[in-house]
C-alpha cells in the first residue's frame, strides 16, 4: 500500500514537473592504474519500470570520470562483463591506433584489454564510449559512456575552479527515446527523456562564485543550444581538445553529439537565487535534430520529438553559499594555441556527405557515396602530413563530423571566419545542410600499417548505418598499399613506360588518381561508368607511384613503377 502511494505521488510530481533529483556526480579515478569493468545493470527512469542499462564499475548507468595528467602513463584495464562484444574508445585522446578502441580492437565477452599510453593531450574534457561497428548506438545509449578530464601545467597555473563536483561540475547531457517497454531505442528520433549524468529532472546546488561546467553532449542524435534563463552571460574557456586562447563571452553554446565545452558562470552574489540551464531549441536551424521538425514526406519514420523547436529546461541550479577560497574572477587569457596556415598543407581531401536521394532524412548517409567497409582503407596518410579536409554536406540534415587521432583547427565555414562554436582545438565539427567546412590538422606521432583510425558522423545511428571511414597513418605509405585488397582489377603492364591499362571485371570506375611517394596527388581523372581505362604516364619521371582506382564500391590502390 505504501509503495502504491509513493508511486502515485512520484507520478504526480513528474506530471507537475516538480520531481527534482540531486544531480548525480560520477566518482573519479586518478591514475596511473585505471580499471573499468563494463557490466549489465538496470535503472528506474520511469518509476516502477526497469530500463536495462550498461555501466562501468559501481555505477548503474555511465561510468566514473577518469583523471589523466598530461605526460603521465596510463595503465588501463577494461573488463567486458556485458555478455556481448564491445570496445572502449578514448574520444579525443591522441594515442596509437592499437589503443584507440575503434572497431578493429574488439573486447570479447569475458575478456580484458590493457591499453598503455602516455597522455599527450592538452587539459580539457574528453570522454570514452564503445565503438563496435553497428553496436555503438545501442551500447552508448544504454549508458556505456564516461568523462575523461585531462589536466596539464598550463591549466593548473590558472585561477580556475577545479573542485570536482563542487565548483567544477561534470555534465553528461543525453536525450533519449524509450520504447513502450521502457528500453532505450537506438533509432529514437522522438527522443524526449533528458538525462544529465543519468539523472532525470536534475538540480544542482552551486556555490555563489565562479562555477565551471564541463558539458558533453552524449546524445545519440540531439543537438543542444545551451544557455541560462535571463540570458545570463557566461564564458567559454575550452572546446573539445583544449583551452581557448582567451575566454569567450557568450549567451549560447551549441553542442552537437560528441562535442564538449567548458564554461565559467559567475554566480558571485547570487546566493539563494535560482536559474536554469536551458536548451534554446527555437534558435536551432531546420535540419538539426532539436530544431523545428521539417515537413516529412509520407511514409517517413516519426521524428517529431516534443522537444524539437522549443525551449526547455535541462537542469535547475540553486545558488547556495560560497565555498572557502572561492574563485570570483575570470582570467583574461588562458593559453596560446598553435595555429596552422592552409599553405602549410601537403594534402587536401574533400568529403561529401551524401544519401541515396536528396529527400532522405533518417539515413543511411554516406561519405563520398560509399558506405563503411572494415576492409577498405579510405585514406593513406604519411606520418607528419599536414592536411586540409573540406566537408561538404549534400544532405538535408546536419551531421557532427568526428575524426580520431587528431585535434583540428577550423579554417572556414562557407568561406567565412569560424564562429564561436568553431573556436579552438576541435575533434567534432557540426556541418549543417549545404555547409562547406574546412579544417587543418597534422597527423603526428603515431603510425601503424595495420590498424586504422576512424572518422565518422557522431549521430550514432548514422555511424552504425555506415557513415564512417578509416585511414592509415604510415611512415611507409607505399609499402602498405600492397596490403590493400585488390579485387578483380588488373593494372598492366607494371613496370610501365607509356600507357597503363586498368581493367575491372565487376565494378565500374568513377575516378583514377596518381599519387607520388609523399602522398601528393599528381594527376586525376573522372570516369563515367567504365570498366576499362588507359592512363598515359609517359610524362611522369621514372619512379614509384601509387595508383588509386575509385569504383562505386570504394577505392583500391596499387603501387606502380614507371621506368
Ligand atoms: Cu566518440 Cu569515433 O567516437
Ligand atoms: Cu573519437
Ligand atoms: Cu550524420
Amino acid at each position: 500500500m505504501m509503495k502504491k502511494i509513493t508511486f502515485i505521488l512520484s507520478c504526480l510530481f513528474v506530471l507537475s514537473g516538480k520531481a527534482q533529483n540531486p544531480l548525480f556526480i560520477p566518482d573519479t579515478i586518478v591514475g596511473p592504474n585505471y580499471s573499468l569493468t563494463m557490466h549489465k545493470d538496470s535503472v528506474q527512469f520511469f518509476p516502477g519500470k526497469k530500463s536495462y542499462t550498461y555501466a562501468y564499475n559501481l555505477n548503474k548507468y555511465l561510468g566514473p570520470t577518469l583523471i589523466f595528467k598530461k605526460g603521465s602513463v596510463v595503465n588501463m584495464t577494461v573488463n567486458n562483463q556485458i555478455g556481448d562484444t564491445t570496445t572502449v574508445h578514448w574520444h579525443g585522446i591522441h594515442l596509437p591506433s592499437k589503443w584507440d578502441g575503434g572497431p578493429h580492437t574488439p573486447i570479447l565477452p569475458g575478456a580484458s584489454w590493457n591499453p598503455q599510453f602516455t597522455v599527450m593531450d592538452n587539459a580539457a574534457t574528453y570522454w570514452y564510449h564503445p565503438h563496435m561497428h553497428m553496436k555503438t548506438a545501442i551500447q552508448a545509449i544504454k549508458g556505456a559512456a564516461g568523462l575523461i578530464i585531462v589536466r596539464d601545467n598550463i591549466e593548473a597555473a590558472l585561477a580556475l575552479p577545479r573542485k570536482y563536483g563542487i565548483d567544477d561540475i561534470p555534465l553528461v547531457v543525453q536525450c533519449q527515446q524509450y520504447d513502450s517497454l521502457n528500453q532505450a531505442m537506438p533509432r529514437g528520433m522522438q527522443d524526449s527523456t533528458l538525462l544529465v549524468n543519468g539523472t532525470k529532472n536534475p538540480f544542482l546546488n552551486a556555490p555563489a562564485q565562479v562555477v565551471r561546467m564541463r558539458i558533453l553532449n552524449a546524445s545519440g542524435e540531439r543537438a543542444f543550444n545551451f544557455g541560462f534563463t535571463g540570458n545570463k552571460q557566461f564564458y567559454q574557456i575550452a572546446s573539445d581538445g583544449g583551452l581557448l586562447n582567451t575566454p569567450n563571452l557568450i549567451t549560447r553554446i551549441r553542442l552537437a553529439p560528441g562535442e564538449r565545452a567548458e564554461i565559467l558562470v559567475n554566480l558571485t552574489g547570487m546566493s539563494s537565487q535560482t536559474l536554469n540551464l536551458m536548451c534554446y531549441g527555437t534558435e536551432l536551424p531546420i535540419g538539426v535534430q532539436g530544431g523545428p521538425t521539417m515537413p516529412m514526406p509520407p511514409g517517413s519514420p516519426p521524428m517529431n520529438s516534443p522537444l524539437n523547436g522549443i525551449n526547455y529546461d535541462i537542469m535547475k541550479i540553486n545558488v547556495v553559499a560560497p565555498t572557502a577560497n572561492p574563485i570570483t574572477t575570470i582570467p583574461s587569457s588562458l593559453t596560446t594555441n598553435t595555429v596552422y596556415q592552409a599553405n602549410q598543407a601537403s594534402a587536401f581531401r574533400k568529403i561529401r556527405f551524401t544519401a541515396d536521394s536528396a529527400m532522405v532524412m533518417d539515413g543511411p548517409f554516406y561519405f563520398n557515396d560509399s558506405t563503411f567497409d572494415m576492409m577498405r582503407i579510405d585514406y593513406h596518410i604519411p606520418l607528419n602530413s599536414t592536411e586540409v579536409w573540406t566537408l561538404v554536406n549534400k544532405t538535408m540534415v546536419a551531421h557532427p563530423f568526428h575524426i580520431h587521432d587528431v585535434q583540428f583547427q577550423i579554417l572556414d565555414r562557407n568561406g567565412l571566419q569560424p564562429g564561436p562554436e568553431d573556436l579552438g582545438r576541435k575533434d567534432v565539427v557540426f556541418v549543417l545542410p549545404d555547409d562547406s567546412v574546412s579544417f587543418i590538422t597534422k597527423f603526428e606521432d603515431f603510425a601503424d600499417d595495420q590498424i586504422p583510425f576512424m572518422f565518422h558522423c557522431h549521430i550514432l545511428m548514422h555511424e552504425d548505418d555506415g557513415m564512417m571511414g578509416q585511414f592509415i597513418v604510415s611512415t611507409n605509405p607505399l609499402g602498405l598499399i600492397e596490403n590493400i585488397r585488390i579485387q578483380n582489377v588488373s593494372v598492366f603492364p607494371n613496370p610501365v613506360k607509356t600507357l597503363l591499362s586498368i581493367e575491372s571485371q565487376n565494378d565500374s570506375f568513377t575516378k583514377v588518381e596518381v599519387i607520388d611517394n609523399l602522398g601528393r596527388l599528381l594527376w586525376t581523372q573522372k570516369i563515367i561508368e567504365s570498366k576499362r581505362v588507359n592512363v598515359d604516364i609517359s610524362n611522369f619521371d621514372d619512379g614509384i607511384y601509387t595508383l588509386c582506382i575509385y569504383t562505386n564500391k570504394g577505392v583500391i590502390c596499387k603501387k606502380i613503377i614507371k621506368n
